[in-house]
């Protein structure tokens, strides 16, 4: 059979400061969505990388009296580090002010001049130099300001490409009818048609002369290309598409039976489901299955940012209570789509709640009675008690939601999913009392068959979880004595007769609440 194949993106970060957890958010979803298409038998692509020109990186370095390279240059290493220290399983990490992105994006200009749907004229409007985005009065908010950042706006008149949107309009709200589930949540997909493609779309100003921090335009180098066409056009530069090799692109892109998922947050949905779209439909080229824009970790006082002081390094989080604590608190306490919240008493709640109380807790118990009761080593039998039933019936289900939801991208829900088996796995401990059945020796098959459906159980909770908690999850295999897993084992409670387990520390402390909250609050990067 023909392998599967996979292709999932982050959008590429802006190296003007080093990163902060709602980046890692982001990126760690992807992640997550990765190492289960790896796990699922996929051939995976997974990219993500750092947007690096622009005015707002130009003046950035400037301030610091540096050059743009040498600036960024040290932040791009940090968050390669980043990635590297939360073992982020990206196949390549692109950078845009590479050759092999800056030649290629130079090659698709002029793709759009040549097809004739980029002219040159004048601008005249409202800059915003944060979002590097030019506005229309109609655009900007009640206040004159940016309808984005509500930041103010400056007015400016230059020479300017244009890239006449509107001749693919009708293609692409013909798109979306054609291939619904392309935005998810459809709740960005009504915004996108009614406030940018419903009004007209306009044509785009792609081209600056005010700055020289980008990307020259072949034909005219005066000007550079404008950021968002540059930075898009990463997630196929990076894949080789027109150059030399292009093979990467053939096989991950170039092919509709490619599933592609392009994972952005809500407020740039709008360039990667209109601009880009309309980009690749101008190349020739096909869309990506899904557009997902996911919503913010907000804090108490609002969105993560330096200006107001509230950024929280995902180094303190990492260092103190590892990756799988983080992984879990942004992949389980945040409906992907939604805006969700980090407090630190949250996050030491979910790793007390989620992680030491019921997973570590379940995992220690288990293991522990087997080497009571049984020195370590139990066998299947014929034996059976009256909650067996409803506990393999749980897993089943449980197995069936957690591959609908991952499949649909949903891993909040699918995370959902398992902790209910965690759950069910407690209750058949509470229900079936194992330290009862052993004190009666007669009792001694139907205590060694409550163990076994322990361990399949924790079995199956390992091998789901593996996308996940990438440690605890070798830490369960490890104590159950399990070395080779293979995914589709799940399908069978039964799977394994027999466990030698091998008893360890426990996966996750409980913490102190209010120590490691005072800890939190006082390492905020003010
Ligand atoms: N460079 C552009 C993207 C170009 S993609 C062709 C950009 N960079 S960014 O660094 O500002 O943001 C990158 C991503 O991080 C965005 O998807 C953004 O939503 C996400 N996040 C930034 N802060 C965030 C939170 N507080 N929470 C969740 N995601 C956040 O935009």
């Amino acid at each position: 059979m023909k392998q599967k194949k996979f292709y999932i993106t982050t959008p590429i970060y802006y190296p003007s400061d080093n990163l902060h957890i709602g980046h890692c958010y982001t990126t760690i979803i992807a992640d997550c969505l990765a190492r289960y298409k790896r796990m699922r038998g996929y051939d995976v692509r997974f990219l993500t990388g750092t947007d690096e020109h622009g005015e707002k990186l130009e003046k950035a370095a400037l301030e610091k009296g540096m050059q743009p390279l040498e600036y960024i240059d040290g932040i791009v290493n940090n968050i390669e580090k980043l990635w590297a220290t939360l073992e982020i399983s990206n196949d390549d990490f692109i950078r845009t002010t590479q050759p092999r992105h800056k030649e290629i994006v130079q090659k698709i200009f002029s793709k759009f001049l040549e097809k004739g749907d980029v002219y040159l004229g004048t601008y005249e409007g409202n800059y915003c130099i944060p979002c590097e985005s030019f506005w229309t009065d109609a655009q900007l908010d009640e206040d004159g300001n940016c309808p984005d950042c509500h930041r103010p706006v400056e007015k400016r008149t230059e020479e300017s490409y244009f890239f006449e949107m509107s001749k693919y309009a009708d293609r692409l709200v013909k798109y979306y009818q054609d291939h619904p589930g392309f935005i998810e949540p459809i709740e960005r997909q009504n915004e996108m048609l009614t406030n940018f493609i419903n009004p007209g779309l306009e044509d785009l100003s792609v081209s600056r002369t005010s700055f020289k921090w980008g990307i020259p335009i072949t034909e005219n180098p005066d000007h550079v290309i404008y950021v968002w066409i540059d930075a898009l056009a990463n997630y196929i530069t990076s894949l080789g598409y027109l150059s030399d090799d292009d093979s990467l692109f053939q096989k991950y892109w170039n092919d509709d039976d490619t599933e592609i998922l392009q994972l952005v947050g809500k407020e740039i949905v709008r360039f990667h489901t209109i601009y880009w779209p309309i980009m690749l439909f101008s190349l020739g080229l096909r869309l990506p299955n899904k557009v997902y824009g996911h919503g913010w970790l907000i804090m108490k006082d609002g969105k993560m940012s330096k200006s107001k002081g509230n950024v929280v390094k995902p180094e303190i989080l990492i260092n103190r209570y590892g990756n799988d604590a983080l992984r879990h608190y942004v992949l389980s306490q945040i409906v992907l789509g939604s805006d969700g919240t980090y407090t630190p008493e949250l996050f030491i709640e979910s790793i007390n709640t989620d992680l030491a109380n019921k997973l570590g807790n379940l995992l220690n118990r288990t293991v522990s009675m087997v080497d009571k009761y049984f020195n370590g080593t139990i066998k299947d039998n014929d034996a059976s008690t009256s909650f067996d039933r409803n506990l393999i019936s749980t897993s089943k289900l449980v197995i069936e939601n957690y591959e609908k939801h991952m499949d649909e991208y949903h891993i909040d829900k699918a995370n959902h999913e398992i902790f209910d088996l965690i759950n069910a796995l407690n209750k058949y401990i509470d229900d079936t009392q194992p330290w009862v059945l052993a004190k009666d020796e007669s009792k001694k098959d139907e205590l060694e068959k409550v163990l076994i459906n322990l361990c399949n159980g924790l079995y199956q909770v390992g091998i789901m979880l593996k996308p996940f908690l990438i440690h605890a999850s070798d830490s369960i295999f490890a104590q159950l004595g399990i070395n080779n897993v293979e995914y589709d084992s799940i399908y069978n409670f039964n799977f394994n007769k027999g466990y030698s387990v091998k008893k360890g520390e426990p996966i996750f402390n409980r913490l102190d609440v209010e120590k490691e909250v005072a800890f939190l609050s006082g390492n905020k990067d003010e």
